[in-house]
C-alpha cells in the first residue's frame, strides 16, 4: 500500500481548511500503521471511529465555509463528500463483521479520494474561496 505523505498539490490555501485536511491525514496513517503493526480489533475500531468523526467535523465545516461564501459549485461538492462518506459508513460495517482486510481497502480508497479531492477540486474552491477574502 501507497504511504500517504503530505502533497503540496493538495494545499488548498486556506489555512483552516488545509489544517483539517492535515490531522484527517494524520488519522488516516496512524489507521494505516495500526493496521500493518496487527493491532487488535478494538483499537483498530477506534481509529476507525476517529477518521470518520474527524471527517464527519471537516466535511461540515468545509461545506459551511463554502455555502457562506455561496460557491456556486457546492452541490457538487457535497456529492464527493457524500459519496466518501457512504464508502465509509460500508466499510465500517463490514469491520463489524470481522473482514478486517476491508480496512486497509478503505484506507486506500481514502487515500486516492483524498488525492483528487484536494489536489482537484480543491484547487477550484481554493483559490475562490481566497477572492471571496476567506482566510
Ligand atoms: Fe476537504
Ligand atoms: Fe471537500
Amino acid at each position: 500500500m501507497a504511504t500517504l505523505t503530505w502533497n503540496q498539490a493538495c494545499n488548498v490555501g486556506v489555512q483552516s481548511i488545509d489544517d483539517q485536511h492535515g490531522a484527517l491525514l494524520d488519522a488516516l496513517n496512524e489507521l494505516r500503521s495500526a493496521l500493518l503493526k496487527g493491532s487488535e480489533s478494538k483499537t483498530v475500531r477506534t481509529m476507525l471511529r476517529q477518521v470518520r468523526e474527524l471527517l464527519e467535523m471537516h466535511v461540515a465545516s468545509e461545506e459551511q465555509m463554502l455555502a457562506r461564501a455561496g460557491y456556486p459549485k457546492l452541490e457538487a461538492h457535497r456529492a464527493e463528500h457524500k459519496k466518501l462518506l457512504a464508502r465509509l459508513a460500508l466499510y465500517d460495517s463490514r469491520f463489524e463483521s470481522r473482514q478486517s482486510d476491508s480496512v486497509f481497502e478503505l484506507v486506500e480508497y481514502m487515500r486516492k479520494w483524498f488525492t483528487s479531492h484536494t489536489a482537484v477540486s480543491g484547487k477550484v474552491y481554493g483559490p475562490w474561496l481566497l477572492l471571496q477574502g476567506v482566510r
